[in-house]
C-alpha cells in the first residue's frame, strides 16, 4: 500500500502534490518524493514523512507532476528507494508489487540499464524508457510496458518530451481520476483531490488514463478508446480516508483479499513447488540443522504464533515453543551447547517493548533471530538478524485484523519452505499448498460477501455479557483470537478455550445466555469438536458454529452456522478468523462502541 498522485493544472504542481500527498499519508509513510515536469524533470525525494521532503524542497516551477508516499515492499525506506524512479527523460511512481521484477531486471541489466534502487518499481521506469526508445511514442511504450508486468500496479508516469500530460494505468491496485476545474488528477484514492473535486472516474484493471489539464481520455491496453462514466462522490475527507467504510477496522477487514495476496506475491513458484524467500538470510544448511524454534509475540501476534507452532511441527518437523514477550523475558530458559535455535519474534508494529526485550534475551543466548513485522525500519528490525515483512499496508484500527492474516500467511510460507529444505514434504505437497494459498483472496471475498449473515448473528447476541469461543488443534488459537477481538472492541467478556478443556472448569459458566462459538472446520479433530459442542448444548448454550460450506452435518448440532469456503486444513484459520473479526465488529457496532480506538488500548504498546 502507498499513495500515488498525479496533477496537471494551472496551479504550481509542487504545492498541489504536497497537499495531496499529505492526504494520502495514512496509506503509507516511510518515504516520499515528487517529480515536476517543467522544461526538464525535477525530482526531489526524502526518507521519512512528507514534512522531511517539504523542508528540503527547492523552488520548482511547473504545473504538471507526480508524487508518491511509500510503504516499502522491496528495499529499505531510503532516499534511493523512494519514488519517483527515473530512467532518462521519464519518471514513474508505482503502488503495488511487480512479481516478475527479478527476471525483468536481469534482462534490463543485460541491455545496459543501471539500477539505482533495490525496488521492483525501477524496472517499470527502465522498461518504459526502453520501449519509448523503440517506438518513439510514449503511449505505445506505456501500454507495451504494462503488458510485461506481472503482479499488481497503479502506475503514473511523465515524460519530458510530452509537456502537460500524465499517463496512468492499473491492475489490482486502486487508481481514480479526479476531474477538476482547469485541473485533473490521478490518485490512489479520492482524498488526494477532494478539496478540488468530487467528480471522479474509477479505473478498471488494464485501463489507461491520459490526463491533461482540460481533458482525460481512457484506453485499453491495445490502445482502443474506452468510454467511462463519471461518478459524483458525496464523501467528506474522513469518509474518503476510510474509502466509505464506517470504520478503519471494517475497511481493513475488507482489504484482506489484497493484503494476503501482497504477502505471498512473487514468492510462489507453482512449477517446482518452491517458495522464494529472498529476504531470508538463513542458509539451507542452517535450516536443515535447526532443532528448535522459539516463537515470541504478544496479543494477536501471539495467536498467530500459536498457529505457527502447529505449522512448524507438522510440516517441517521442528520442535517449536512459544511464549508471550512479557513472560519470556522473566524466565530462565535452558539452552544446551549443541542447540541450534531459531527465534522468531512476531510483531505487527515492530515496536512492542515486551516482544523486543524477549528477542534481545534470545539473541544474547546465542539464537539466530528473525523478526516478522509490518513496519519497515521498526525497532525490532534493528535487533533481529533477519527480517521478513508481511506487506499488509498500514493498519490504523487498534484491533489487528489484516496484519494477523498476513502474519499467518508468511508463517505458512516459512513453514512450507523449511519443510521443503528439510525434505519433509515433496514437490506435489508443496504445489498443493501453493494452489490453496493462491485461492485465499477469492475465498476471503466469499466470506466478505456473506457479511450480512454474520451481522445478523452479531446483532442477535449483542446484549449478552459473556461469550465463549472453542476450537481444537489450529482452531484453538482461532478461538483465542475470536475472543480477543470481541473483548477488545465490544467490551463483552469473552473467553477462548481449547474445546477439550471446557470440562475442566469453564463448563460451570455455561448457561442458556452464553453464546458459544465453535470453530468446527474439517480436519482430524472435527469429530471431537462435535462432542464438545454436545457438551455445551446439554447445558442449554446457544452454539454458533464456524463451519465449511459443504458441511450439512453440523446443522444437526448447532443453532447458527457461519460458513467458510473449502480450503486446506492448515489454512482454514485464516478464513475462520475473518468470520470472527466481522462478528466482533458488528457486535461492537450494535453496542455503539468506539471501534477504531477502544478504551484503554493503543496501537503500539511501547511500554512494559
Ligand atoms: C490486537 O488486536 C491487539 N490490539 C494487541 O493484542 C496486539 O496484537 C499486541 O499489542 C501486539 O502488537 P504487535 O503485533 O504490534 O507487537
Ligand atoms: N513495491 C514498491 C516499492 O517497494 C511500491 C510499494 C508501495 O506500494 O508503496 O517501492
Amino acid at each position: 500500500m502507498c499513495g500515488i498522485v498525479g496533477y496537471v493544472g494551472v496551479n504550481l504542481a509542487k504545492q498541489e502534490l504536497i497537499d495531496s500527498l499529505k492526504k494520502l499519508e495514512y496509506r503509507g509513510y516511510d518515504s516520499v518524493g515528487i517529480t515536476i515536469l517543467n522544461s526538464s524533470l525535477e525530482t526531489c525525494k526524502a526518507p521519512g514523512k512528507i514534512s522531511e521532503l517539504e523542508s528540503k524542497l527547492p523552488e520548482i516551477d511547473g504545473y504538471t507532476g507526480i508524487g508518491h508516499t511509500r510503504w516499502a515492499t522491496h528495499g529499505q525506506p531510503t532516499e534511493q528507494n523512494a519514488h519517483p524512479h527515473l530512467s532518462g527523460n521519464i519518471s514513474v511512481v508505482h503502488n503495488g508489487i511487480i512479481e516478475n521484477y527479478h527476471q525483468l531486471k536481469d534482462e534490463l541489466i543485460e541491455m545496459g540499464y543501471e539500477f539505482k534502487s533495490e525496488t521492483d518499481t525501477e524496472v517499470i521506469a527502465h522498461l518504459l524508457h526502453l520501449n519509448y526508445q523503440q517506438s518513439r511514442d510514449f503511449h505505445t511504450a506505456f501500454r507495451k510496458t504494462l503488458k510485461l508486468l506481472e503482479g499488481s500496479y497503479a502506475v503514473a508516469a511523465v515524460c519530458e518530451d510530452i509537456p502537460d500530460e500524465i499517463i496512468a494505468g492499473k491492475k489490482n491496485s486502486p487508481l481514480v481520476v479526479g476531474l477538476g476545474d482547469n485541473c485533473n488528477f490521478a490518485a490512489s484514492d479520492i482524498t488526494a483531490f477532494l478539496k478540488h473535486t468530487k467528480d471522479v472516474i474509477f479505473l478498471e484493471d488494464l485501463e489507461i488514463a491520459q490526463i491533461q489539464k482540460n481533458d482525460v481520455q481512457f484506453f485499453d491496453l491495445e490502445g482502443k478508446p474506452v468510454e467511462k462514466e463519471k461518478t459524483r462522490v458525496e464523501w467528506d475527507l474522513e469518509d474518503a480516508e476510510k474509502a466509505g467504510y464506517e470504520h478503519f477496522m471494517l475497511k481493513e477487514i475488507h482489504e484482506q483479499t489484497k493484503s494476503v495476496y501482497n504477502t505471498f506475491a512473487g514468492k510462489l513458484s507453482e512449477l517446482d513447488g518452491s517458495i522464494n524467500l529472498d529476504e531470508l538470510n538463513l542458509t539451507k544448511k542452517q535450516i536443515r540443522n535447526l532443532n528448535r524454534i522459539e516463537l515470541i509475540a504478544c496479543g494477536t501476534s501471539y495467536n498467530a504464533g500459536l498457529i505457527a507452532r502447529y505449522l512448524f511441527e507438522q510440516l517441517a518437523g521442528i520442535h517449536t515453543n512459544i511464549d508471550t514477550g512479557s513472560e519470556y523475558r522473566y524466565r530462565n530458559p535452558v539452552f544446551c551447547e549443541d542447540d541450534d535455535v531459531l527465534s522468531i519474534a512476531i510483531s505487527q508494529s515492530g515496536e512492542t517493548a515486551d516482544t523486543i526485550a524477549a528477542l534481545q534475551s534470545l539473541k544474547s543466548s546465542g539464537c539466530n533471530t528473525l523478526a516478522i513485522t509490518n513496519v519497515i525500519g521498526s525497532s525490532i528490525t534493528r535487533d533481529a538478524d533477519d527480517t521478513m515483512y508481511i506487506k499488509s499496508g498500514p493498519e490504523l484500527g487498534v484491533a489487528a485484523t489484516k496484519t494477523f492474516t498476513s502474519q499467518l500467511t508468511i508463517l505458512y510460507l516459512l513453514a512450507v519452505h523449511f519443510a521443503r529444505v528439510r525434505n519433509k514434504i515433496n514437490t506435489d505437497d508443496s504445489r498443493n499448498f501453493i494452489r490453496a494459498l493462491k485461492k485465499l483472496p477469492g475465498n476471503i471475498q466469499k466470506i466478505l460477501n456473506s457479511k450480512d449473515t454474520i451481522r445478523e448473528c452479531a446483532e442477535q447476541f449483542s446484549d449478552v455479557s459473556d461469550y465463549f469461543f472453542i476450537g481444537r488443534y489450529t482452531n484453538y488459537p482461532v478461538a483465542l483470537e475470536g475472543a480477543l477481538k470481541l473483548k477488545e472492541i465490544s467490551y463483552i467478556h469473552a473467553e477462548g478455550y481449547a474445546a477439550g478443556e471446557l470440562k475442566h472448569g469453564p463448563l460451570a459458566l455455561i448457561t442458556d445466555n452464553t453464546p458459544v462459538v465453535a470453530i468446527a472446520t474439517p480436519g482430524h479433530t472435527y469429530d471431537k469438536t462435535l462432542s464438545n459442542i454436545m457438551e455445551v448444548k446439554a447445558r442449554n448454550a446457544t452454539v454458533i458454529a464456524v463451519a465449511e460450506e459443504g458441511d450439512h452435518e453440523i446443522n444437526k448440532y448447532v443453532d447458527i452456522v457461519l460458513r467458510v469456503p473449502e480450503t486446506e486444513e492448515l489454512l482454514s484459520p485464516i478464513l475462520s478468523t475473518i468470520v470472527l473479526q466481522l462478528l466482533a465488529y458488528y457486535t461492537a457496532l450494535a453496542r455503539g462502541c468506539s471501534i477504531d480506538k477502544p478504551r484503554n488500548l493503543a496501537k503500539s504498546v511501547t511500554v512494559e
